[in-house]
């Protein structure tokens, strides 16, 4: 029996705030937002805590702190191909910018660097722009695959059409980039099948694991995949960088995408040699060493829980979570709710109740943590949303209406589970949206909606730094300091 799991699904930073409510009551927050960020995993954190008294840079290698600081990266470096499940033999781990979206682009322009013949990617309708506009940014086309089913149900990736657009650019195709997990419906892609196919075609495969990373094991090793890119900050470990795990072969024959310090071997006023060793090659400046160790001291932890028994359990509070929000009379659940592989990411409306308006209630009422709109996933959100579009009744409506109407319709709510997330907080979620549908006459005229759906309460406006002011903490810090 696995002790540490149900212990660490405690162990995060922040669990127990407390914020104001719009009745004067205040109330534990409830964070239904690690879609977006998750919170930080204590353990980790204290960790990295642990090493900052050894901090030095990685360019030095003479003193003891350095040679510390060489081997905890090298750990790092380690654990990342270990948690994604990566042969260490065979892929390399790279550390860098701030999210997923560095890693995406370091891969989109090396791979259009090294194959500029073949001009054609192709990626999935259901893609985060970050795993879209890096490849029409440096790509000739780009052509989107169809997904199965349709309208407000849309499941995985259609294979049969994939297939059929590899065949259509047949030679042309570079590579194909797919998500592991939809940032919007938790819907999981069937990356072996996939990556099979865009073998035969001699494409790469590229996956945005920026959503699986912490929900599902990745399995690269076994999967096949060429490339895999995510974010820290979504795996428990926020401030930590974006990651790029690739095949060794294939980084080695990219060109370099940064060029600075760290990366070179030799370098004179008319030339320079690229350093020898290809993760030094990769790194151009100083990496962000303590995210980097943060990030890896998350990873190991979860590991040490199994990956395994996170993803099943996962999966099974999500399929309690979806029957228990039908309790909503107007519920609109978006993507296939029989998808057999899906993981906690639930996006919906209430009714003709816009979607900005039910976030803002969650939160200035039931102190829960969403997001809403279209979660950088326009194409994918426009698409589920297009039916009702379609039956929108805009008679009568003068354009400010419409517009109003539209914005207020373009987009959802999305409730995002981490390894925090407890039954309870679905209880609470589908507690408040029923009330949410019940007194919806009441909160109406307490907001003041604007042209872009957004929602304000007319009265409830505490200020944020009543809450939390970081010059203050820092005064505090500085007068302790003083007082010493
Ligand atoms: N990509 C993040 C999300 O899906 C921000 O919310």
């Amino acid at each position: 029996m696995n002790d540490l799991l149900p212990k660490l699904r405690r162990a995060f930073i922040g669990l127990d705030n407390r914020y104001p409510l719009a009745d004067g009551s205040s109330r534990q927050r409830i964070y239904l937002d690690s879609s977006a960020s998750t919170l930080m995993m204590k353990p980790a954190y204290e960790a990295a805590r642990h090493y900052l008294r050894h901090y030095a840079n990685t360019h030095t290698s003479v003193h003891t702190s350095a040679r510390i600081t060489a081997q905890t990266m090298t750990w790092a470096s380690e654990t990342t191909l270990a948690f994604v499940g990566a042969e260490p033999q065979h892929y390399l781990a790279t550390f860098l910018g701030s999210g997923a979206t560095a890693a995406i682009n370091r891969a989109a322009a090396g791979l259009a660097a090294l194959r500029p013949e073949r001009d054609v990617v192709l990626v999935s309708s259901m893609e985060h722009h970050s795993n879209d506009l890096p490849h029409r940014h440096h790509n000739n086309t780009v052509a989107h695959i169809p997904l199965r089913g349709a309208g407000a149900h849309p499941g995985t990736v259609d294979l049969d059409a994939l297939e059929a657009l590899l065949e259509q650019h047949q030679g042309r195709v570079n590579y194909v980039a797919i998500t592991g997990v939809s940032n919007v419906t938790g819907i999981i892609n069937p990356l072996k099948a996939i990556a099979d196919l865009v073998h035969q075609h001699d494409a790469y495969l590229l996956v945005d694991g920026a959503q699986m990373s912490a929900h599902a094991p990745a399995r690269l090793s076994a999967n096949n995949i060429d490339l895999y890119a995510f974010s820290g900050h979504k795996v428990y470990a926020p401030g930590s960088p974006g990651v790029l795990v690739g095949k060794r072969e294939l980084i080695a024959a990219m060109p370099p995408h940064e060029v600075g310090g760290g990366m070179v071997g030799a370098v004179s006023k008319w030339g320079y040699d690229l350093a020898a060793q290809l993760d030094e090659r990769e790194q151009a400046g100083t990496p962000n060493i303590v995210g980097t160790i943060t990030l890896a001291c998350a990873l190991k932890a979860l590991q040490r829980a199994d990956m395994e028994t996170i993803f099943t359990q996962e999966k099974a509070l999500l399929r309690w979570s979806l029957e228990q929000l039908h309790q909503c009379d107007t519920i609109t659940l978006y993507g296939d709710a029989n998808a057999s592989e899906r993981v906690g990411s639930i996006a919906f409306n209430l009714g003709d109740i816009g979607h900005g308006l039910v976030a803002a209630i969650l939160n200035d009422y039931h102190a829960i943590a969403v997001r809403n709109e279209c979660f950088c996933a326009h194409p994918y959100v426009q698409e589920m949303l297009s039916d009702e579009f379609a039956r929108l009744n805009i008679d009568g409506l003068d354009n400010q209406q419409i517009n109003r109407l539209f914005q207020d319709r373009r987009g959802m709510v999305r409730a995002s589970f981490g390894l925090y997330t407890r039954r309870e907080d679905i209880t609470a979620l589908v507690a408040a949206l029923k009330d949410i549908e019940t007194n919806i006459d009441h909160y109406r005229p307490l907001y003041q909606g604007d042209a872009d759906g957004h929602y304000r309460h007319r009265h409830f406006k505490p200020a944020t730094t009543d809450i939390f002011d970081i010059e203050q903490t820092l005064n505090a810090q500085l007068d302790a300091l003083c007082n010493r």
